[in-house]
């Protein structure tokens, strides 16, 4: 698969771990920025990483703001795009499994790097149950095209 990496300056250092899991597991991985750590707009980031996506670039994201917050309330306001912001394995696996996440956000300033290459390869590794699952994700993208105001 094709794995695109987007952050700000506060996931930048967690960036490292990331793409150590993404490589680990056989993936290739595209590194949409940010690069160092001057302070840049997590939305930017985000925004860029949804577009490839969305346009089939590549086929799933990880997304790492200061909490994972930010960055992935951006993310979500893609139209196809489910981002699950997870702060362990557990969550990382269940995005995948029952949520068909195609992101996961992640905090540079709350996950360590261990923890964040178990979470990456775990969401990496999941595939989704479908069944009852499926019905409530179309439930989501029901919501997504008639996009209430
Ligand atoms: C940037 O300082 C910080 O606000 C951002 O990385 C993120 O944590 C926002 O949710």
């Amino acid at each position: 698969m094709k794995i695109g990496i987007g952050c700000d300056h506060g996931g930048v250092v967690l960036k490292g771990a990331v793409i150590e899991a993404i490589t680990e597991v056989g993936h290739d991985y595209y590194d949409y920025g940010t690069f160092g750590q001057e302070s840049v707009d997590y939305p930017d980031y985000a925004e860029k990483v949804c577009k490839a996506i969305i346009n089939g670039e590549i086929n799933k994201g990880i997304l790492i703001c200061g909490t994972g917050i930010g960055i992935s309330i951006a993310a979500n306001k893609f139209k196809g795009i489910r981002c699950a912001h997870v702060t362990d394995e557990f969550q990382a696996q269940m995005s995948a499994e029952h949520n068909d996440a195609n992101m996961i956000a992640l905090g540079g300033r709350v996950s360590d790097e261990i923890s964040t290459k178990a979470m990456v390869k775990r969401f990496l590794e999941t595939e989704f149950a479908g069944g009852r699952h499926k019905n409530r994700v179309d439930k989501i993208l029901r919501i997504e095209e008639k996009n209430f105001n």
